[in-house]
C-alpha cells in the first residue's frame, strides 16, 4: 500500500471519502477554504494529460487550480513521448519526479491503472472510454445545491450506456440515488458496473423504453450518441434516434425534474434546444461545478 490517494473511480474511493471532497468542494465554491489560506494549492504541480480533445475538463482544472495558488502543465498525447512508445509506466516514474498529481484524459482504463501503479504521486480520472467519475462529482453537486440530498432520489439515464453512464452506475451505489437507465438493445451499460453497483446496494434498472426510466424521476440525464473514438456514427444515429431527450419526454418525468447533461450537446440529436435551453436544465451550472468539484478533489488528494 502506497498510501497515495487516487481519483481513479467512483467505486474506487469511500462514500465517506466522496462527501469529503463534495464538502470541500462546497466550501471552495462559497470562498471559504476548508484548509485555511488563500492559496491552499500553493507550491504544488499537476500535469494534466491529454490523450483526446476537451474544453471543460482542461480548462475547469487549470483555472481551479491556479485559483487556488497552484500550477498546471498540460501536456498533449501526441506531443510528449508516449504518443513515441515511451510507456506509461516511464512516464509515471519521470512526472511523479516533477509534479504532485497528475489527471490523465485517455481511451483505455488500463493506462490509468499503470500510471497509479508505477507513478509515486495521486492519479486523477478526467474520463476513460469506461468512466468519468470528475463529472459525475459535478453533476451530484449541483443536483443537490437545486434541490437537497441527492440520496433516494430517482435518477433517469437516456440513450447510450457510455462511460458517462458507468460513473452514473457507481454514484447509485455510493450516493444511495435509484437510477433507470433507458438504452437501446447493443448500447446497455458495462456489465461489470452493473454488477459492482447491485453487489454494493445500488438500485439500478435497466430497460429499452425512455418513458419507463423518466417516470417518477427528479433528475433527467443524457450524452451525445457519439463519444470519442466512436467509429461507427451513422449506426449509432439510427439506433439512438428513439432516444433524444425534448419536451415530450421531459413531460412524462416528475414536474420539478432537472435536465443534465456533461456537455458538449448536439442540439437536435440527443437532446433538444428546448430542453437544453430550457427552464428545467441546468447544464451551464453543471459546467461551471466540473472546477468546484475537481477542487474538492484536488485538495482531497494534494493535501
Ligand atoms: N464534460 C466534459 O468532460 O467536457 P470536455 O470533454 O469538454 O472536457
Ligand atoms: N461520452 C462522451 C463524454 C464527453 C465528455 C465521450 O466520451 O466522448
Amino acid at each position: 500500500m502506497s498510501g497515495l490517494k487516487h481519483f481513479l473511480d467512483l467505486n474506487a474511493v469511500s462514500k465517506d471519502d466522496l462527501r469529503e471532497i463534495l464538502d470541500i468542494a462546497i466550501a471552495f465554491k462559497h470562498n471559504h477554504s476548508p484548509l485555511g489560506g488563500r492559496y491552499p494549492f500553493q507550491d504544488k504541480s499537476l500535469a494534466l494529460i491529454f490523450e483526446k480533445p476537451s474544453t471543460r475538463t482542461r480548462v475547469s482544472f487549470e483555472v481551479g487550480m491556479k485559483n487556488l495558488g497552484g500550477n498546471t502543465v498540460v501536456l498533449q498525447g501526441s506531443d510528449i513521448q508516449i504518443g513515441r512508445g515511451e510507456t506509461i509506466a516511464d512516464t509515471a516514474r519521470v512526472l511523479s519526479r516533477y509534479v504532485d498529481a497528475i489527471m490523465i484524459r485517455t481511451d483505455d482504463p488500463e493506462k490509468l491503472a499503470q500510471l497509479a501503479e508505477h507513478g509515486t504521486v495521486p492519479v486523477i480520472n478526467g474520463l476513460t472510454d469506461d468512466s468519468h467519475p470528475c463529472q459525475i462529482m459535478a453533476d451530484i453537486l449541483t443536483f443537490e445545491e437545486h434541490r437537497g440530498p441527492i440520496e433516494g432520489k430517482a435518477v433517469a439515464w437516456i440513450g447510450d450506456g457510455n462511460n458517462v453512464a458507468n460513473s452514473w452506475i457507481h454514484a447509485a451505489a455510493q450516493f444511495d440515488l435509484i437510477l433507470k437507465l433507458a438504452c437501446p438493445e447493443g448500447y446497455t451499460p458495462d456489465e461489470r458496473a452493473l454488477a459492482w453497483a447491485r453487489e454494493n446496494g445500488g438500485e439500478v434498472i435497466v430497460t429499452a423504453d425512455p418513458s419507463e426510466a423518466v417516470a417518477g424521476s427528479d433528475l433527467v440525464v443524457t450524452d451525445t450518441w457519439v463519444s470519442m473514438g466512436d467509429t461507427d456514427a451513422d449506426k449509432r444515429m439510427k439506433d439512438l434516434a428513439p432516444y433524444q431527450v425534448n419536451e415530450a419526454l421531459m413531460g412524462q418525468a416528475n414536474k420539478d425534474a432537472l435536465f443534465m447533461h456533461c456537455l458538449p450537446a448536439h442540439r437536435g440529436e440527443e437532446v433538444s434546444s428546448e430542453v437544453l435551453d430550457g427552464p428545467q436544465s441546468v447544464v451551464w451550472d453543471e459546467a461551471e461545478n466540473r472546477m468546484h468539484a475537481q477542487n474538492g478533489i484536488l485538495s482531497w488528494v494534494l493535501i
